[in-house]
């Protein structure tokens, strides 16, 4: 049995050796903001923060992360990166939301007041296929209301 922390809570897996820990978060313990797309590590959609790093778990197996906190979109409901998102009108589809918002979490936790090209930079490994770069850039920018 592996032991997994998530959001803050302590959950009890049977993840085969070899699961990742995105199928895991979403098919064994209910976490399904966080999303799956490419599977391969290319796109970001599956973004969770692991000790505060922004980290891709479809590519991360699930046994790696034993005894580290995860956090997921789930974890940052209270965030005001939730209403900036919303604010700045930040999403079309909404697929790839929840990866943006724990990418730029872990951001401005380090750098509260990026700039534009901090926020491209920080931001670069998570696509949006709508296309909807300038608008999450502006609420990254705006984040603090
Ligand atoms: S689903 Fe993990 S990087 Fe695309
Ligand atoms: S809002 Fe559709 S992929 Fe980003």
């Amino acid at each position: 049995m592996l032991e997994l922390h998530v959001n803050g809570g302590t959950y009890r897996s049977g993840a085969a050796v070899g699961r990742s820990l995105a199928e895991t978060l979403r098919e064994e313990l209910g976490f399904t903001g966080t999303k799956i797309a490419c599977n391969e590590g290319h796109c970001g959609a599956c973004t969770v923060l692991l000790d505060g790093v922004p980290t891709l778990s479809c590519i991360t197996l699930a046994h790696t992360v034993a005894g580290r906190e995860v956090t997921t979109i789930e974890g940052l409901r209270e965030h005001p990166l939730v209403d900036a998102f919303v604010r700045a009108d930040a999403l079309q589809c909404g697929f790839c939301t929840p990866g943006q918002i724990v990418s730029a979490a872990a951001l401005v936790a380090t750098n509260p007041s990026p700039s534009r090209e901090e926020i491209r930079h920080a931001m670069s490994g998570n696509l949006c296929r709508c296309g909807t770069y300038p608008r999450i850039e502006e609420a990254i920018e705006t984040w603090q209301g």
